[in-house]
């Protein structure tokens, strides 16, 4: 790895990224100019990581985390190992982490619950990512990010609606994007809101960062002159048995044609996917020019290869 490559990695302290806040603001600035120049020269950066291994362990299934995790780790040098299935089985979490870590560099965790992630976390001798919780999904904020600076430019001042499930993907979208200056509008039908303590914790940040968060549960409301609008899917993984209750109670949330019209002209239409389409999204909005979704998806790898190297070069 030659100078330059090295000087644009800012290394960051050991640490754990267990969920949003564990980045700094201005460390998740830094990830996104790093994740800019890899994007551009992938090349430079591809023995960055030589001999370093990380670990998989996806207790859910993932199409873009996963791959992209793998991908991200074999484009700078580093192997993976994968393990599909509970991450504590026949063991403690303790023990799988203290396990993992006498072998590999980093562990890139999926869990139902989150507190299988910090457990791993609190035991681990090496850093632990978070690949989505049931609570969070912190890599899935980080494309997020990088992909409303390559459309819309400088995010200061920006309005981003979020409308749908107070789910994993909005909490870290309230916990990451005020911080970069974007003003947020989560709306969610009664009874779905996001959790009380992600929703303080966010606004103490949103003060902290001068920007907007407001929880409604009027969509129309919420679009209202966004730059770009955000939804996810009505049920997540593990609440499956709950698809038709919810499918009634989000049906005034779906993204269409007439929500969109209430939003910029322009305003960006993001999707973490996977989607259903018909349900929280119609195939239209997906499909229109506006749609962004598969520049986030690529734009996972780019971000998640800034951040393994950030974490271990
Ligand atoms: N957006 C996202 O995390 O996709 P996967 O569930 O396929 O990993
Ligand atoms: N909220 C969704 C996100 C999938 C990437 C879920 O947890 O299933």
């Amino acid at each position: 790895m030659n100078k330059n490559t090295l000087k644009a990695i800012r290394r960051i302290p050991f640490r754990s990224i267990t969920y949003d806040l564990e980045l700094t603001a201005e460390e998740v600035a830094s990830l996104m100019d790093l994740a800019a120049k890899v994007k551009n020269e992938p090349v430079q950066f591809r023995d960055a990581l030589r001999g370093r291994n990380v670990a998989l362990m996806f207790e859910k299934p993932s199409l873009r985390t996963r791959l992209t995790f793998e991908l991200a780790a074999r484009q700078v040098g580093a192997e993976t190992v994968l393990s599909i299935g509970p991450v504590a089985e026949r063991e403690p979490v303790k023990d799988v982490a203290r396990n993992l870590a006498r072998w590999v560099q980093c562990i890139v965790a999926r869990t139902f619950e989150q507190e299988t992630i910090d457990e791993l976390a609190r035991n681990s001798e090496v850093p632990v990512v978070n690949a989505l919780s049931d609570l969070y999904h912190p890599c899935q904020a980080l494309a997020d990010v990088f992909t409303l600076k390559e459309k819309l430019g400088e995010l200061r001042g920006r309005k981003v609606a979020f409308v749908g499930d107070g789910n994993n993907v909005a909490h870290s979208l309230m916990l990451t994007l005020p911080r970069q200056g974007v003003n947020l509008t989560v709306a969610t039908p009664r009874g779905y809101e996001p959790k009380p303590r992600v929703v303080e914790i966010a606004l103490e940040m949103a003060d902290a960062y001068n920007a907007e968060l407001c929880i409604t549960h009027d969509p129309k409301e919420a679009v209202a002159g966004a730059d770009a609008v955000y939804t996810d899917v009505w049920a997540s993984m593990g609440q499956e048995h709950q698809r038709d209750k919810r499918r009634r109670h989000f049906q005034p949330f779906q993204v269409n044609s007439r929500l969109m019209a209430r939003a910029k002209p322009e305003a960006l239409f993001m999707h973490c996917l996977p989607a259903k389409r018909g349900e929280e999204v119609t195939d239209e909005v997906i499909e229109s020019p506006q749609s962004v979704v598969f520049d986030q998806a690529e734009n996972r790898l780019h971000t998640q290869k800034a951040l393994l190297l950030m974490l271990l070069a």
